[in-house]
């Protein structure tokens, strides 16, 4: 169980000076347009993951005209308190554990697990694979230890083998890194598929619940299945080389979503796109609290919209049985209110009112 007792933002985009006391279950973060609702959320995936998810250059989140931001934070981790920070400049972060500068991410990460149900959850249904496979690599990353190392592994080789693929290299040079891709990628894929059986049923479940139709997923692991991974990359050499790029292995993967067996992608509406990727993160918190991780903070922006009433309650309904701590930002905040018992917090132009 990892929860957030204090959070402070300094110099973080319009939040100048802003520390409050989260509620041990949820809280609901209002005020009008621009009020600072997404940065709140922003500062806690900021805490966990060195990055945001509005962007990959760190240095937008630095309040216009300041040379640095920082976040601070006292996190509850089973009994023990962990002070929890980072700080951005430039486009580097650097992170501080119980105060010692330069924590490892993975450490902080495992600490304090972070999933978000973003405005764009919807990318996670009707998207490119992109997202599902960060999301179930964060997961095998949370439950199989060793695949931090065997990703690492395979990443290396993966840009080797692209860049002298991109160069033109000869033959044997590009294939030189083979041996080690392959390795690698069977280790990951060994991990990632006892990931997805385990996440396959509490998903089904989850969606059942709330779209009330079945939902299930194909797991294509990047390449063909039956074949083995280095005779399909000897055999794809000439195609790769064309493409200047490595087409076939697990940084091809991918989770086909379904449902009632049709491709959800193409079927589904926005409202059961919005509840399929809400079950598949709902799900993957579920994988990490069975496999004894730390339970996962939930941040959500404004995840009734779009969806109507009946299926609006589910899903609140949904998260507040996880009995995770959950970080919810609205404009309006009534139907929430109506529905859950929340802690609030209220914004004005970056400052609690
Ligand atoms: N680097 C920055 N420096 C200063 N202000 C910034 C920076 N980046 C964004 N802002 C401003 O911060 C404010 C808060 O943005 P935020 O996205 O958190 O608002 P919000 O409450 O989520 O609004 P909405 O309801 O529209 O989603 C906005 O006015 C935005 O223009
Ligand atoms: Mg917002």
């Amino acid at each position: 169980m990892a929860r957030l007792e204090l959070l402070r933002a300094h110099n973080l985009r319009a939040f100048e000076d802003i520390e409050l006391a989260p509620d041990r279950r949820v809280n609901l973060i209002s005020g009008h347009n621009g009020a600072g609702k997404t940065t709140l959320l922003e500062a806690i995936y900021l805490l966990s993951r060195g990055r945001s998810f509005r962007g990959s250059d760190l240095r937008q989140v630095i309040a216009h005209g300041e040379a640095s931001a920082s976040i601070g934070s006292t996190a509850a981790v089973g009994e023990a308190r962990r002070q929890i920070g980072l700080t951005i400049a430039g486009r580097s972060a650097r992170t501080r554990l119980d105060g010692a500068e330069g924590a490892r991410r993975p450490e902080i990460a495992r600490l304090l697990p972070v999933l978000n149900l973003d405005a764009r959850l919807m990318d996670l249904v009707d998207r490119g694979p992109e997202r599902r496979r960060l999301l179930l690599n964060w997961v095998t990353f949370h439950v199989e230890p060793g695949f931090n190392s065997s990703w690492r592994r395979f990443q290396r080789a993966l840009r080797q083998r692209n860049a002298s693929l991109r160069e033109g290299a000869r033959a044997n040079a590009i294939a030189a890194w083979d041996g080690e891709f392959c390795r690698a990628a069977r280790e990951m894929e060994t991990l990632r598929r006892i990931v997805v059986e385990r996440l396959r049923p509490r998903f089904a479940k989850i969606a059942e619940t709330l779209t009330g139709m079945p939902a299930d997923w194909d797991y294509h692991p990047g390449w063909p299945r039956d074949d083995a991974l280095e005779d399909i990359l000897k055999a794809g050499l000439d195609g790769d080389c064309k493409q200047r790029n490595t087409r076939f292995g697990p940084q091809r993967a991918d989770l086909i979503l379904r449902l009632e067996s049709r491709r959800a992608r193409y079927i589904a509406s926005r409202g059961q796109q919005k509840l399929l990727a809400s079950s598949l993160m709902l799900a993957a918190a579920e994988v990490l609290e069975a496999a004894g991780a730390n339970r996962p903070v939930l941040l959500a922006d404004e995840p009734l919209v779009e969806l109507d009433a009946g299926h609006g309650q589910e899903l609140l309904k949904a998260f507040v049985r996880r009995g995770a701590q959950l970080f919810v930002a609205a404009v309006d905040p009534a139907p929430y209110r109506q529905q859950i018992d929340v802690q609030e917090i209220r914004l004005k132009e970056g400052a609690l009112v």
